[in-house]
């Protein structure tokens, strides 16, 4: 007999409906699996064989064949165990095959019959709704981040024996609670910029980077609060729209990255890969393809540690998605893109040993190390780092006696208004922010008052700055203006643009 049920293939975020049709006939005892499956799916057919048994239903002894349809879809990972399953219990008139029928299944098997969770579930189930099929049954651990997409109708199953009862109309099953959609605050951020004593410069120029989405460098000795400074800037960064927090969480559902507990994201994340890491983990690779750090930060901060130390590959391979906010991880059979619009904080010490500039410790570089090191910070990334400025040691009794400073609430209260600037100003462009303007939209919103040019042409000639680095310079003028509420671009403005090109200045 022939029964068909549905679930969802997952090529990246996105999701394709796919009919899983089981056909159980006469004949020698064979298992086969149609339709393209990759080994994954065929390693499906001896967990589904083995959880049927030991959860106590009758294999069929005949042969049975499943076609997974469309063909032309790639099939991948193990959530299609719990649609297997279903459809061979209907063909097998083990559960009515018309209740089977009205569902999209998305969970893997354990061989004792359990209903384990798998990645991808939002994106999943996301998909099925897009395809009008909302009702869903999914592994319980699941039932929360399945719940998220409105619309679907979540039924959580935790072995073959309940989806068989409720299949069967026996038993009814646990709603998931829903997640509070309406309550937009994210929750009390546990980090703040408040903590953060003295270093006003470096504050300030986080805030402009934040503003603007300006990338930046910081260069300091260590203990000098590059990381803390880092950790920091997702919380003065604009808080996520919900359709915001719904992508990052859809991508690091996929990575299944999400915590328990915690089914949407609101907080916008912060990375920091090891600078050891492959460019595959960086941008994203592997059998499924999987999101890599620079998607894991998407709408968030990825933060480069120790920037000199980063492979140039890997290094490289960030270029891409920086330029276009979406990253291509190709494969031999298909290419799967990831969103990766990410704010880069890259953070070095100023020389090999790490006291380059030091008030306190003697540097003990030679001169060839320190060029070999400085060689390294102008690589093809630098290009894309608006802001780059020096951290210093602050000193002791600075740190003990400064007053907390500004919370992190106030800062991102001025970052709004000058976001809300950008929207404005590029209402009906894909650009969203000052960073991310084109040459065109330099010349057209980023001209300086006459003093202001001719401050500009100036430092230009004194710094030699290069063509690129002047848009840079007005790009940053233009967020300092906004934070501001000014229309033009002043001397002011550009003055402290100026300030954020240290690498072209005498300081480094
Ligand atoms: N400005 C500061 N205010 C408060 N604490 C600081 C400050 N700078 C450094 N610290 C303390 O020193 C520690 C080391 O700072 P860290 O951010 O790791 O430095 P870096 O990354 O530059 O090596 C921090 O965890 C923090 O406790
Ligand atoms: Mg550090
Ligand atoms: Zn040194």
């Amino acid at each position: 007999m022939l029964a068909v049920v549905k679930s969802v293939a997952l090529y990246g975020l996105q999701g394709y409906l796919v009919r899983v049709e089981v056909d159980v006939g006469g004949g020698l005892p064979a298992f086969e699996i149609v339709g393209l499956p990759d080994a994954a799916v065929r390693e499906a057919r001896d967990r589904v064989r083995a959880a049927l048994k030991n959860a106590g239903f009758t294999f069929p002894l005949g042969r049975i064949t499943v076609n997974l349809a469309p063909a032309d879809i790639r099939k991948e990972g193990p959530g299609y165990d719990l649609a297997l399953a279903a459809g061979i219990l209907a063909a097998t008139g083990q559960v009515p095959a018309q209740a089977a029928a009205r569902f999209v299944y998305f969970g893997e098997l354990s061989l004792d019959g359990t209903v384990r969770g798998v990645c991808g579930v939002l994106p999943a189930v996301a998909a099925a709704v897009d395809y009008g099929e909302n009702e869903v049954v999914v592994a319980a651990a699941n039932a929360h981040e399945a719940a998220l997409v409105a619309g679907a109708t979540v039924y959580p199953v935790e072995n073959l024996q309940e989806l068989a009862q409720f299949l069967a109309g026996e038993r009814e099953l646990p709603q998931p609670c829903r997640v509070d959609l309406a309550a937009g605050e994210p929750r009390k951020a546990t980090l703040d910029f408040s903590e953060v004593r003295g270093q006003l410069y470096a504050k300030r120029a986080l805030e402009v980077a934040a503003a603007g989405g300006h990338n930046v460098l910081m260069i300091g000795t260590p203990g000098t609060g590059k990381t803390m400074l880092a950790r920091r800037l997702p919380t003065i960064l604009p808080a996520m729209t919900f359709a915001e927090a719904l992508e990052v969480t859809k991508i690091h559902s996929l990575a299944g990255l999400l915590p328990p507990g915690e089914p949407l994201l609101r907080e916008r994340p912060f990375r920091a890969p090891h600078h050891t890491a492959s460019p595959a983990a960086l941008v994203g690779g592997g059998r499924y393809p999987r999101p890599g750090e620079v998607s894991l930060a998407h709408h968030g901060v990825l933060f480069l540690d120790e920037f000199p130390e980063f492979s140039k590959e890997a290094l490289e391979a960030l270029r891409q998605p920086l330029e276009d906010g979406i990253v291509t991880v190709s494969r031999a059979a298909a290419a799967v893109s990831f969103p990766a619009r990410i704010m880069l904080v890259a953070a070095a010490n100023p020389c090999p040993c790490g006291y380059q500039g030091d008030q306190e410790k003697e540097c003990t570089c030679s001169p060839a190390q320190l060029q070999r090191y400085r060689s390294r910070l102008s690589g093809p990334l630098l290009d894309r780092i608006d802001i780059c400025i020096t951290v210093p040691r602050v000193r002791f009794e600075e740190l003990a006696g400064e007053p907390a400073g500004e919370s992190s609430a106030a800062v991102r209260q001025r970052v709004e208004g000058a976001r809300a600037v950008q929207r404005e100003r590029f209402r009906g462009t894909p650009v969203t922010c000052n960073a991310a303007m084109t040459g065109a939209q330099v010349r057209r919103f980023c001209g300086p008052t006459r003093e202001a040019q001719r401050m500009l042409q100036a430092a230009f000639r004194q710094m030699a700055l290069s063509a690129r680095a002047y848009d840079r310079v007005l790009k940053v003028a233009r967020t300092i203006a906004d934070l501001e509420g000014a229309e033009a671009i002043g001397t002011a403005h550009i003055a402290e643009a100026l300030q954020y090109r240290e690498r072209e200045g005498a300081a480094f």
